[in-house]
């Protein structure tokens, strides 16, 4: 089955092909000729999710599905979350953002913070939500080349490396994306509508 993704980002892909596994064929919205940014304005996880699902359905009139992660810091009331991607600069600027995560948990001992996916997808014009969810903490300095965004700086509970020192099976099997993925397979192979 074919099915399109809102994403361009190729760490993102492999993670959710990697999921889906072989059943599935992903699309990107460059495949189908949709090469601007997908709109995300909203102010929660679940908005910018189906936000970005309806503006390609819209468009290409496809089965497909979006998703949105936040990174919630619990001394830091939740942020970045829904603002992870652009907390310290306009673009998707990972070193930035990492660093600024860092100042602001400079002294603070209570390093507690999860990540969480929500996914929207739309079949034949139906929505359904999933949400995945990792806690963990962010520890004081960067750690490991794997993965991207803030994964240097996450330990997941139970664990004692970061999402970056974990092979992509590895971080798979236990993460936010993983396991709203895993759902999304569920209600996929579950059979349509
Ligand atoms: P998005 O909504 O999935 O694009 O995620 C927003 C931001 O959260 C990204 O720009 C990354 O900084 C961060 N992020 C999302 N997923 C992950 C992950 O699996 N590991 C680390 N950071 C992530």
């Amino acid at each position: 089955m074919k099915i399109l993704f809102a994403t361009n980002n190729a760490h993102k892909l492999a993670e959710v092909q990697a999921v889906l596994g072989d059943g599935f064929q992903l699309l990107t919205p460059r495949d189908c000729g949709i090469t601007e940014e997908i709109p995300e304005t909203c102010d929660t996880l679940e908005g910018n999710a189906s936000q970005k699902a309806h503006y390609l359905y819209d468009r290409t009139g496809l089965d497909c599905f979006a998703d949105d992660t936040g990174l919630e810091v619990a001394a830091l009331g939740g942020a970045p979350g829904v603002h992870s991607a652009r907390y310290a600069t306009d673009g998707h600027n990972f070193i930035k953002n990492n660093e600024l995560l860092l100042r602001n948990l400079e002294g603070v001992a209570d390093r507690r913070a999860r990540f969480r996916t929500v996914i929207a997808l739309l079949l034949g014009g139906q929505e359904y939500q999933f949400e995945g969810i990792v806690e963990g903490r962010i520890i004081d300095h960067a750690i490991g080349c794997e993965g991207f965004g803030y994964d240097p700086l996450f330990v997941p509970d139970g664990f004692s490396k970061t999402f970056a020192e974990m092979t992509p099976d590895e971080k798979n099997s236990i993460s936010h994306r993983g396991r709203a993925v895993r759902q999304l397979v569920a209600r996929l192979k579950s059979g349509f509508y």
